[in-house]
């Protein structure tokens, strides 16, 4: 299906109670789940469709059409279906009620999908998720107010979220509501916000058919819950630095009407009053470093005067012409045209105005502390992989972090600290060498560091195994080595704090 030009964007979903109700009891029973699809497709096409090629997949579910192989035609690849085929995938549904539903048009015997509606899981859940149909389905540029499926950033957001029971929570930016159903899983009440009203129709049509109850509210940001407060607030939100440009596309789904990167800037700076004492936020952001100055610089500023712990771990930098070529192309517009060329040359421009050297992406996390104490700080670099999911790392990193700020030294050092079961230690040194000049500790799992230890460190980590006060090992290690026990402590203390604070000792 081949849009034309400039046509406005379909009307998004409504939600009927029993039609939907159908259409959830049809794609049940046609198996159109994740496991489904990834079967009835194979390993080839479903890995091609990941990447957003969709000739594979044409292939793979050429006629005669099955069930799954219809509605995978139908909503992922934006082909028209035979009304026949469309029934007997939809039997209670029938091809009225997609329509009634908004989901579909009829033309002649075929019937064309307006939306895109496909499988997602996570463990203990199966959902289906509306959007609008991507460019691999319409083979033309995205619209302005296109609303976004599921994507590489919703995932990484939803597996870096703590999953502890909350009363209250957030989805700010919700989009198709994704994040929403995510919460419900673990959330006594769901708000959902959103600036654009198409979002939030996608999101109200998501949520009935996954029989949730979200409150959807419309407007810019924080607005909508002013005075409102929350144990968990989680934002994918439109964070991509877009040059303010006549010509260059505005998409509601990546950028929030803001010059650089101000929108994340705003958020971190007035979301405490949002979150409840001990409530946290977590958001996915780009930032932009000047010449001159480092990435934890910018932090610095961004979290100056904010009465929150922060977490930031950077996990990918780009400089200014590879971020031009990423979000230039993103939308729809083919590389190397001009008007690829066009669109790079402004977003090259508008860093320049702001002597940008450096874009960074990461995950924030901020902490509203429970007591009156100073707020800690984490600002970590973790550009390779990471467990998955990060949700459990980031609440064991939290509480590790605010014990350690709650506590003094002394109380670190009369702690029996354990070496984690995942971490190793490699020793590397010239042959024949009697001693490693280089000593790597490795967590397994985690955040994945690897840490350069000295011979003190490798010594303690040897003993620390959770009998031995971290006192006790110091001295002893003092006393064996001829060294001063308090210079010692001195220097393992801090260290000890460093691998306390990612898990590599509990
Ligand atoms: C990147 S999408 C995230 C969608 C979804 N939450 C996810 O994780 O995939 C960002 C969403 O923020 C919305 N948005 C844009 N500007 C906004 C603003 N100023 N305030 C609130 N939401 C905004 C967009 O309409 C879009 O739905």
């Amino acid at each position: 299906m081949v849009e034309q030009p400039g046509s406005p964007s379909p009307a998004p979903p409504v939600v009927d109670p029993a039609l939907v109700a159908r259409l959830r009891a049809d794609l049940a029973s046609a198996g159109f789940t994740v496991d489904g699809v990834a079967e009835r497709l194979g390993p080839v096409a479903a890995a091609a469709l990941r990447r957003e090629q969709r000739l594979p997949a044409l292939l793979a579910t050429a006629a005669p059409l099955d069930p799954v192989a219809a509605l995978v035609r139908f909503f992922t690849l934006g082909q028209p279906v035979a009304r026949a085929d469309l029934e007997a995938a939809l039997p209670t549904l029938r091809v009225e009620g997609v329509a009634a539903l908004r989901l579909a048009r009829l033309k002649g015997d075929e019937v064309v999908a307006t939306c895109d509606l496909r499988p997602y899981a996570e463990d203990a859940h199966d959902w289906w998720v509306a959007s609008d149909l991507s460019e691999l389905a319409t083979r033309a540029p995205l619209r302005p107010d296109h609303v976004l499926g599921i994507g590489g950033a919703s995932t990484t957001l939803a597996t870096w979220t703590i999953r502890h029971r909350v009363d209250r929570a957030l989805d700010l930016g919700t989009g198709c509501g994704v994040q929403a159903l995510h919460l419900a899983g673990h959330t006594g009440s769901i708000v959902a916000t959103d600036i654009s009203e198409r979002a939030l129709a996608f999101a109200r049509f998501n949520a009935a058919l996954a029989g949730l109850d979200v409150d959807l509210r419309r407007g810019d940001l924080l607005d909508p819950v002013a005075g409102e407060r929350f144990s968990l607030i989680v934002s994918n939100p439109p964070f991509v630095i877009t040059p303010r440009a006549d010509d260059v596309p505005v998409y509601e789904y990546r950028d929030g009407g803001r010059s650089g990167d101000a929108i994340v800037r705003t958020l971190v700076r007035t979301v405490r009053d949002a979150l409840e004492p001990g409530g946290v936020a977590q958001l996915l952001g780009n930032w932009e470093v000047p010449h001159g100055r480092t990435w934890r610089d910018v932090w610095g500023d961004w979290l100056a005067g904010i009465d929150l712990d922060a977490w930031v771990v950077q996990r990918e930098v780009q400089d200014p012409a590879e971020y031009a070529e990423l979000w230039s192309r993103d939308g729809g517009v083919v590389p190397g045209s001009s008007a690829h060329e066009r669109l790079g040359a402004a977003w090259l421009r508008d860093f320049a105005s702001r002597d940008v050297e450096a874009i960074g992406f990461g995950v924030v996390t901020l902490q509203r502390p429970l007591t009156e104490r100073r707020p800690w700080r984490s600002l970590d670099e973790a550009p390779g992989p990471v467990a998955a999911p990060m949700g459990p790392v980031i609440e064991a990193g939290l509480r590790a972090r605010t014990w350690l700020a709650e506590h003094t030294d002394e109380d670190v050092l009369a702690v029996a600290w354990a070496c984690a079961a995942d971490v190793t230690e490699e020793r590397h040194g010239r042959p024949g060498a009697d001693d490693p000049s280089v000593i790597i500790v490795r967590q397994g799992g985690g955040l994945r560091r690897a840490v350069r230890a000295g011979t003190l460190l490798a010594a303690y980590l040897g003993v620390a195994d959770g009998e031995l006060t971290a006192a006790t090992a110091l001295d002893a290690i003092a006393t064996v080595l001829g060294l001063d026990p308090a210079a010692v402590r001195a220097e393992l203390v801090p260290q000890i704090r460093d691998l306390v604070a990612d898990g590599l000792l509990s």
